[in-house]
């Protein structure tokens, strides 16, 4: 019997922050600790995906690559047989089947994203049709390989639920073409989280951190020296409560603080929480977690330094040839469905 598909993908349009190493990679990692030898385990970089805003086209191929390596360093092992790391656009398919989709998606569903509608706002001078089409594009990502988990951050689980209207409306309309995917409540059940993260922004912690975000203070990059990163966290926005509390609602900033502690400590929320909440000193409490953001960076950049580039392109390469096979399957009984292949 075939296994079941877990896939995800992180964009190279900018470098990765903490929140997509949080949000992403690690549950990716910990899916493949859990599962693989049970699961296929498919991480993808949506390089087409990463110029939907505007990007320095001159850094895409390398900036590609360096977020394969990222996956590697968070703990992504490529030697393991049941792991496919590839680049969407080495692999046709992908854009093929977004135009067959395209036709069985509404244009006002589409606009209804919030991420469209957040971006198109950020970049109102430059709104592509491919910032539009985006979802399509990850729906296909999904779809070409029957993917049954898809683990990301909260704000994609919009384009998760359209993913799988998309599906569920060709599937009635043409017989079982696709798998749908778990619905976002399954998914995170079986990524053992209560819900998708949102780590938040340093500087206004009631938006989440943005690595497209200008404002460098808002962000912790992976690539970030690990002191610079240090001060960032110093200078997070806090409150003038004066005592901490885990409670996004009245405290964002302290709350979002604790979170990362946890998270980057490897401890539970409410282990991190019994020793701080209650604490009046924001400054003993900041230094804990700019020490536990140093420590993380200072390991995670040491193991990055130490990835062969050899090793990362001959996977690359397999990993494409092997998945290339399988979405141009899933792009044959697509092409069949709607007649464009003889059935
Ligand atoms: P991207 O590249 O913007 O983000 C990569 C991953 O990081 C997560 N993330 C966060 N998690 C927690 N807190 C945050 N503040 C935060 N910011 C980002 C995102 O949820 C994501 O999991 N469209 C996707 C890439 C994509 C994809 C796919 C993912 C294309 N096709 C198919 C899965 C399956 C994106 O733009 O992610």
């Amino acid at each position: 019997m075939t296994k079941q598909v877990i896939l995800t993908g992180v964009r190279s349009n900018e470098e990765p922050t903490l929140a997509n190493y949080l949000g992403a990679f690690v549950p990716m990692v910990e899916m493949q600790k859990k599962y693989a030898g049970e699961y296929q385990i498919n991480m993808f970089v949506p390089d087409l995906h990463s110029f939907t805003t505007p990007v320095d086209h001159t850094a895409l191929y390398q900036s590609t690559l360096t977020n394969v390596k990222y996956f590697i360093a968070a703990g992504l092992d490529i030697d393991n047989p049941d792991t496919f790391v590839y680049r969407q656009s080495f692999i046709p398919a992908h854009s093929e089947l977004t135009w067959i989709l395209d036709c069985f998606t509404y244009v006002g569903e589409m606009s209804r994203m919030t991420q469209f509608k957040e971006k198109s706002g950020e970049h109102s001078e430059s709104v592509t049709m491919g910032l539009f089409n985006y979802p399509v594009l990850m729906a296909a990502d999904i779809l070409l390989y029957n993917a049954a988990y898809v683990p990301v951050g909260e704000d994609q689980f919009q384009h998760l639920e359209i993913t799988r209207d998309i599906a569920t409306r060709f599937n009635n309309k043409f017989g079982e073409i696709f798998t749908v995917p778990a619905d976002t409540k399954t998914q995170t059940s079986f990524i053992k989280r209560d819900s998708g993260l949102r780590i938040r922004s340093l500087t206004d912690p009631t938006k989440k951190m943005s690595k497209s975000s200008t404002e460098e203070k808002s962000k912790i990059l992976l690539s970030d020296d690990p002191g610079t990163a240090a001060k960032k966290v110093m200078s997070a926005t806090t409150d003038s409560v004066g005592v901490v509390h885990f409670d996004f609602e009245t405290q964002p900033g302290i709350s979002s603080l604790l979170q990362i502690l946890s998270l980057l400590t490897g401890r539970t929320q409410e282990e991190v929480n019994a020793e701080w909440v209650g604490s009046t000193s924001y400054g003993e409490f900041k230094k804990a977690v700019a020490d536990a953001v140093r420590d993380f960076l200072t390991d995670f950049q040491r193991r990055f330094a130490s990835i062969s580039d050899e090793a990362l392109i001959a996977k690359l390469e397999a990993s494409e040839q092997a998945m290339a096979e399988i979405a141009n399957a899933t792009l044959l009984r697509a092409q069949t469905a709607v007649g464009l292949r003889r059935g």
